[in-house]
């Protein structure tokens, strides 16, 4: 299937479509008072104390569930008083809390013993599975297989919704370009249209085509916006960029999700310009319900409109909640304060009640949307919950998945596949055990229902000796020698190694991206032996590889793949498939050279090919490229690029030409080779970047066959955002690339588009 920006603008068509389903009817009806009688009857009967209740979301209650690690029960409530406080219409939902028991209770209470019996909604972090997890989604990135991605979401979808949640606070689509940003793995690395294209088909995973459906959710992408864009890639801080950057660069995921029919967001935590997310008026309704025209509601992050006062944007808790609901923020999560605010802030005049009304009326059309009124107990059914868990087809889909998520960096003398017969030592912290498999970012999941690499290896047919060699970031006393011990008499030696899954995710960020110290000694000793070493990497980020890992015959790129990790690593490391995925996100030779993407600008003074030239853009230590770039990885097959085919040296201001090259397998495997088309637009009147990917196309290639890879372009490829911060093209010379990475030549040419 051919992925193109032409495709996404297929899709908004597709949402045309859907502007006609009674979902967009009702998503509509948001603010059109008279379409929505049944709302507005209700808003009319409700006390400011019991409008406020319905903005406000907080953690659940319910003990004993590892979600509780996540987010401490909210408030300090027991589960008692949270039913209570529900039953007094001081709450709209929970989140994070287990299962469909806990949810039967919590809305029995509600539907039999509160005043206007509004059901309960219950959200969760399901970010990339709910029991039965799939890679994470910086890993499923790699497959450049959005429909993969859709697929996944609907399985995530299907457990969850069976598990009585109603709302998942996903996809994150926070386009991420420092790799010392611990959130890198939640989303899907540093490209604009690989982040659109996977974030509108996780929503339409998610949402599926009917959200009254009780194994549907709503989708909440975040975090809106530019979250991803927080200076030295330090969780939370501060953001400064242009209005284009974040027009051109952060928010097109989140169009591409509302276009898909996403019907919420989540404001992120960070300020943009000395402006909190959570109190950007700009954002939240200029742009957002202005200019965009989303019907759907806002909640803010875990406490976001609390953390006004500690940002120095608002006095005290009282202001924050004001100042939140005037951006447009309609819902509170976690801090409880609109509860606590709202009504006194409308008796004083300081927020006017149509203000709150219009939030209400956004928070109750959704639930209508998602069926709740009709019947709150959709979702909410114990027995089938058991039934839903992963099962068969979730757990084959888990491992499709991982396998396609997995990105070979390098593979010299052909080291892999490994022969089934081949003694294996299998070193390293990751080698064995239930942990690290399904990364972390799991609220529901677990490492022991997950399939570790020792246990895959084996199951495949293989022969494993295992040493773990040292733990993560510490020694461990004998763990050297013992490692050497098991790779003296093993024909090869496959080094399972990388980052915790505690070292990603959120406020993980680092100041060095490279695999701990103690494990590079480790890979030291190992590799003084000379056997032929394949480094497999666990990781939640793109990592700066360095010495004998970075110099290792083969290495594979793994991160979290989830419940079927070991099966799905093995059918790659002994050759039952071909790896196929390549990087969302470049490998650079240096930490120091973060922030880093491919689409980068030229500078005036760019480097030139050769010796290293003085009072040129460069660094001292490393070149200014990537170790292995975006859109990097290799197959078992061998690829060949023929030159680039034209079907016209001009391209119409209306019309469109066909680029085209040959793909050549000329190895003896079968393999998927992803043909990546950039561009380069010479000369504009904003500078444009080095090269930008446009679309792309996953080829299935038997050995020996050759296919043409042929893409269509027209000139809404070629746009940007001009100098009025509105879409432009401009006519010239374009540079074209059909190529497997953004650092390889591939097949190139160039074309001039007419005015
Ligand atoms: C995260 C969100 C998440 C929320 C609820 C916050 O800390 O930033 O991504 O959805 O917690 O768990």
């Amino acid at each position: 299937m051919q992925l193109t920006r032409r495709s996404m603008l297929v899709a908004m068509g597709l949402a045309s479509a859907w502007a006609a389903t009674p979902l967009a009817a009702l998503a509509r009806s948001i603010g059109k008072r008279a379409d929505a009688p049944f709302i507005e009857a209700l808003i009319a009967k409700m006390t400011l104390e019991e409008k406020a209740g319905q903005l406000t979301l907080l953690p659940s209650a319910w003990g004993g569930s590892k979600a509780a690690q996540f987010n401490p029960p909210g408030n300090g409530q027991s589960f008692d008083q949270q039913v209570a406080d529900a039953v007094a219409g001081k709450l709209t939902g929970v989140f994070n809390g287990n299962g469909a028991e806990m949810a039967r209770r919590m809305q029995h209470a509600v539907m039999t013993q509160s005043r206007l019996g509004i059901p309960l909604m219950f959200a969760a972090d399901v970010i990339h599975g709910h029991r039965t997890l799939f890679p994470l989604p910086l890993g499923e990135a790699a497959s450049f297989e959005p429909e993969l991605a859709e697929r996944t979401a609907r399985a995530a979808a299907f457990e969850a919704a069976g598990a009585g949640i109603d709302w998942t606070f996903a996809p994150m689509v926070d386009i991420a370009r420092d790799q010392r940003w611990g959130r890198v793995m939640e989303g899907t690395g540093e490209d604009i249209l690989l982040g659109s294209l996977f974030a509108a088909a996780r929503v339409r995973g998610f949402q599926g085509d009917d959200l009254t459906a009780d194994d549907a959710m709503l989708a909440c992408p975040k975090h809106f916006a530019a979250y991803g864009a927080a200076e030295a890639g330090l969780d939370y801080n501060t953001v400064d960029i242009s209005e284009r950057t974040l027009r051109e660069v952060y928010l097109p995921p989140f169009k591409a999700s509302f276009d898909a029919g996403a019907l919420t967001t989540m404001a992120s935590f960070n300020e943009i310009s000395g402006v909190p997310s959570t109190a950007n008026k700009w954002l939240m309704t200029d742009l957002l319900r202005g200019e965009w025209k989303f019907p759907g509601m806002v909640v803010s992050d875990y406490t976001g409109d609390e953390e006004l006062i500690m940002h120095g944007f608002a006095e005290d808790g009282k202001d924050a909640a004001r100042l939140s609901i005037l951006a447009g923020v309609d819902m509170s999560m976690a801090s409880n304060l609109y509860m606590m605010h709202l009504p006194a802030l409308v008796r004083e005049g300081l927020v006017p009640e149509s203000q709150v009304d219009e939030s209400v009326r956004r928070v109750l059309t959704i639930k209508a949307v998602l069926g709740l009124f009709d019947d709150p107990f959709r979702r909410i059914d114990p027995a089938r919950e058991a039934k839903r868990s992963m099962t068969a087809q979730n757990i084959a889909l888990a491992r499709e998945a991982g396998r396609k998520s997995i990105v070979m960096l390098r593979n010299e003398g052909g080291v892999l596949p490994l022969p089934l017969s081949s003694k294996v030592a299998l070193i390293g912290p990751f080698a064995e055990g239930p942990h690290d498999l399904i990364g972390g970012w799991a609220v529901y999941g677990d490492d022991a229902q997950a399939v570790d690499l020792a246990t895959g290896m084996r199951k495949a047919g293989g022969t494993v000796t295992v040493a773990e060699g040292c733990g993560v970031e510490t020694p461990v006393p004998g763990g050297i020698e013992a490692a050497l011990e098991a790779a003296t008499g093993a024909d090869v030696v496959v080094l399972s190694l990388g980052e915790a899954q505690t070292m990603s995710g959120e406020a993980q960020s680092r100041t060095d991206i490279i695999v701990p110290r103690v494990q590079q000694e480790l890979a030291e000793a190992v590799a003084k032996l000379g056997k032929p070493m394949v480094v497999v990497l666990r990781n939640g980020r793109a990592l700066a590889l360095e010495g004998v890992i970075r110099d290792a015959q083969a290495i594979l790129v793994t991160w979290y793949l989830g419940t079927e990790s070991g099966t799905a690593i093995a059918d790659i490391l002994y050759g039952s498939h071909s790896p196929s995925g390549r990087l969302p996100v470049s490998f650079p030779y240096d930490t120091g050279q973060q922030p880093f993407h491919y689409d980068r600008k030229r500078t005036g003074r760019p480097q030139p090919p050769g010796p290293r030239v003085d009072y040129k853009a460069q660094f001292r230590e490393v070149p200014n490229e990537a170790l292995f770039p975006f859109g990097h990885g290799l197959t078992y097959g061998e690829v060949r690029y023929g030159d680039l085919h034209l079907d016209g040296q001009v391209l119409p201001w209306d019309g469109a030409v066909t680029v085209s090259a040959t793909v050549t397998n000329s190895g003896s495997h079968a393999i998927e080779e992803v043909a990546q088309f950039y561009i380069h637009d010479r000369v504009a009147s904003v500078t444009r970047p080095v090269r930008q990917l446009v679309a792309f196309d996953k080829v299935a290639l038997a050995p020996d066959q050759t296919k043409t890879v042929s893409f269509r372009l027209d000139r809404s490829m070629l746009e940007f955002y001009g100098l009025d911060e509105k879409p432009v093209v401009e006519p010239g010379e374009f540079d074209l690339w059909i190529a497997p990475s953004a650092q390889a030549e591939g097949a190139s040419g160039k074309i001039r588009l007419t005015a």
